[in-house]
């Protein structure tokens, strides 16, 4: 039998290759994270808002969001002995602080919308290297790749610990211009193999493997086979995660992943200024049309937000369908959302990708023409 390999970022093992994304606001929260990481993946927090996803009428929402996070890390890590990462965007505007809080509570901290080319200012070096956790980029080209670990290598004499590279089919906030997202080019499979080389020569000047994680559509164990193929070392998992009982939003939410039919799943323009990925609805077709959603914004939680023009607040949505409010939200999703017929355990999901992998690694074995690359 093949088995699914572990995956090694530095002194960090997980037994399963399988990382649940951070999905903001408050859709992996403490419980999502620890039941991943009990099954032997990585269980990921998002750190975005979630002053507001526990106190709705939180007055300074900076300070419960730095509360929050560092309440929520604590609450996984009693549920847990396995690793639990915190997922932060750069856009935030509370970014450094929460960048602070993750290093000294988690055991990774994953970076995503933006290019973390430094660390934030109130965070040294000296502190990076005295906490254990690991520092892992979210990016989405070989190009982002480069220039971290460039400017890392320049800064620190230091490199990243690992890499996401999240392809076009992801859910959520996209990296990439709306004109790339259907491109072949930017296709997930053709970005490992170019990342992989883009960092081939700082893994050999430092000496250090740096483990290259795949994400955006990956929905079964064939897929998973395909990626470590392709030169990944893990992959990681959103929309799977979501159609889970233990993840943390309502089950509003999740119902409409089961509703949604493949041409449901739309990209949208988000008021951060990124193309998003979502499952269309009235309170989205209304945005279209140009109905303005009502919203008091009391403290610009983004950096890219321009609050006096945009149609909806972001963060408010995204805390309605949390709540199963969906006439006053939406929900992300990936391109293979539509797919999910059902809301299982973490436990049977794990389980299911782990046989499918190992099924398609014993065939593939056995007969090479079956290789998964070109599905
Ligand atoms: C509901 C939802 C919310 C998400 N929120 C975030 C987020 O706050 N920050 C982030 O970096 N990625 C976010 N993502 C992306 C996931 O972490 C993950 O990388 C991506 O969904 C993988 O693609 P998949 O959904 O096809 O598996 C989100 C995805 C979903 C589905």
């Amino acid at each position: 039998m093949i088995k699914l390999p572990e995956l090694k970022i530095g002194n960090l093992i997980a037994k399963l290759p399988i990382i649940q994304g951070g999905m903001g606001v408050g859709i992996s929260m403490a419980g999502l994270a620890s039941a991943v990481a009990n099954e032997g993946g990585i269980g990921v927090i998002s750190s975005v808002g979630l002053g507001s996803a526990n106190d709705t009428k939180a007055k300074n929402h900076w300070e419960s969001n730095k509360i929050a996070l560092r309440e929520e890390i604590r609450k996984a890590k009693k549920l847990t002995k396995g690793i639990i990462g915190v997922n932060i965007m750069m856009a935030l505007t509370d970014y450094a602080e929460l960048v602070k809080i993750s290093l000294e509570e988690a055991d990774i901290v994953f970076i995503g919308a933006g290019l973390p080319l430094r660390l934030p200012k109130n965070i040294s070096f000296d502190f990076v290297k005295s906490v254990k956790a690991k520092i892992v980029p979210i990016v989405s080209s070989a190009r982002a790749a480069k220039i971290i670990f460039k400017s890392w290598e320049k800064n620190y004499s230091h490199i990243p610990d690992a890499v996401v590279v999240e392809g076009p089919l992801a859910g959520g906030h996209l990296g990439f211009k709306q004109s790339q997202i259907d491109d072949p080019a930017y296709k997930l499979e053709n970005l490992i193999p170019e990342v992989v080389s883009a960092i081939k020569p700082f893994i050999q000047k430092f000496a250090k493997k740096i483990p290259v994680i795949a994400a955006g559509g990956i929905f079964n164990g064939v897929d998973i086979h395909k990626f470590l193929n392709l030169g990944a070392d893990g992959v990681q998992l959103g929309t799977r995660f979501v159609a889970t009982h233990e993840c943390d939003a309502d089950i509003k939410f999740k119902n409409e992943y089961i509703r949604a039919k493949k041409e449901d799943i739309v990209i949208i323009k988000s008021p951060v200024g990124l193309p998003g990925r979502a499952v269309f609805n009235k309170f989205l077709s209304d945005v279209e049309q140009g109905i303005k959603k009502p919203f008091k914004c009391d403290w610009q939680c983004l950096k890219t937000c321009n609050f006096r023009t945009t149609l909806y607040c972001i963060a408010q949505a995204l805390l309605n369908s949390k709540i199963g409010k969906l006439s006053d939200g939406f929900s992300f999703a990936g391109a293979n959302a539509y797919r999910i017929d059902k809301i299982i355990s973490v436990k049977e999901l794990m389980d299911t990708l782990v046989a499918e992998y190992e099924k398609v690694a014993f065939l593939v074995n056995q007969n090479p023409a079956l290789a998964t690359n070109n599905l």
